[in-house]
């Protein structure tokens, strides 16, 4: 048995699940991921405190004289309602000296901006696909680096927010079209890429120097209709009932040749330190059919809900989910060392 730590989990105010879940779903609840976290750690035997944040940064002082935890564990998806602002929230956990899970801040900044990450990427050779970024306030001009089809996004929010099918454009007309909604309609500045036709992998991985890359998981398009294109829109990924309509599911990529699975490996392994990340992350990438490997983005503290992918992808490696968290708690408590050192 590890040792009991005590452990303050950052939760969205929105997100704190109730003290008695009797009687309530808890399964199809908006705060499940938080309480698997949370419940699970208390089944490790640690002595944990919920704190919702929204706003103020105040409370988490406050918390850390009164509590006196050992860790943060962050569950935090906004601040103040805004996503971009995590890496702020992270930082002064450092300024405050608290361990934290997950991320450090500068990884955080890295690879939230899909454009300094792709260039960053870019410079070391990763196979990313040729983009542009289109700010708000300006013209909308005809690409000319880039050929059609392309796939316009938004260059910060994540959780494919705003990716539908008419994402992917094949003139002009239909790209400045939805460039102007992701200006308009998501608010943020858009990221127009050459769409990329293939597999869509995601790889989990673990560590701060040293990395654990979990088995590489799948999204399986084979059930959608055949005139779509084969993208994670924000449909697929958020509606049970569109997932089980098309048969959409993520498991173990299967019949991956072996060269390509290392070379996906050490791609990701590349990514993680390009970027800077720490604790945990998910690297999205595509699989051509030539073989070649196009990574889409990086996510530092992806999605830790039981049953989802990176926990399912991390059972699969033997790793279940209640020495998961410790692991990822390590990780924090370790970085910490290395960084004040
Ligand atoms: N260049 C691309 N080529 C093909 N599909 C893409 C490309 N970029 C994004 N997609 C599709 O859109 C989805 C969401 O894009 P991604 O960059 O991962 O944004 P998010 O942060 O919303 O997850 C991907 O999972 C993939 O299916
Ligand atoms: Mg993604």
């Amino acid at each position: 048995m590890k040792k009991p730590l005590r452990v303050l989990a950052l939760v969205d105010e929105d997100l704190v699940p109730p003290d008695d879940t009797e009687g309530i779903d808890t399964v199809n609840a908006p705060w499940k991921t938080e309480f698997d976290v949370i419940e699970t750690l208390r089944e490790e035997g640690h002595e944990v405190r919920a704190l919702g944040i929204g706003a103020e940064l105040a409370p988490i002082r406050r918390a850390i004289d009164e509590f006196k935890p050992r860790i943060a564990f962050n569950l935090m998806e906004v601040f103040d309602n805004v996503a971009s602002f995590d890496h702020n929230v992270v930082a002064y956990l450092e300024l405050l000296r608290l361990p934290y899970t997950g991320c450090n801040s500068r990884g955080l900044v890295l690879a939230r901006d899909k454009s300094i990450s792709k260039k960053i990427l870019h410079y070391h050779r990763i196979g990313v696909a040729a983009f542009e970024v289109f700010p708000r306030g300006r013209r909308v001009r005809r690409p000319r680096r880039l050929r059609f089809p392309l796939i316009v996004k938004s260059l910060t929010l994540d959780a494919s927010l705003g990716i539908s099918q008419a994402s992917v454009v094949e003139d002009e007309d239909r790209l400045i079209e939805r460039v102007r909604f992701v200006h308009e309609s998501l608010q943020t500045d858009a990221l127009v890429e050459e769409y990329i036709e293939g597999r869509e992998l995601y790889v989990g991985l673990l560590g701060n120097r040293r990395l654990q890359v979990l088995p590489v998981w799948e999204l399986d398009f084979s059930g959608m209709p055949g005139e779509s294109h084969k993208i994670a829109t924000e449909r697929l990924k958020w509606s049970l009932s569109y997932q089980k309509r098309h048969r959409i599911m993520t498991g173990a990529a299967k019949d991956l040749p072996d060269d390509v699975r290392k070379h996906i490996v050490s791609v990701c392994k590349r990514v993680y330190r390009h970027l800077a990340l720490s604790g945990y992350a998910r690297i999205d990438l595509r699989l051509r059919e030539d073989g070649r490997v196009f990574v889409m983005e990086a996510n530092p503290n992806p999605q830790l809900a039981y049953g989802e992918d990176f926990a399912e992808s991390a059972e699969k490696a033997g790793l279940d989910y209640g020495p998961l968290l410790d692991r990822i708690m390590a990780l924090g408590l370790r970085w910490e060392t290395r960084r004040l050192g």
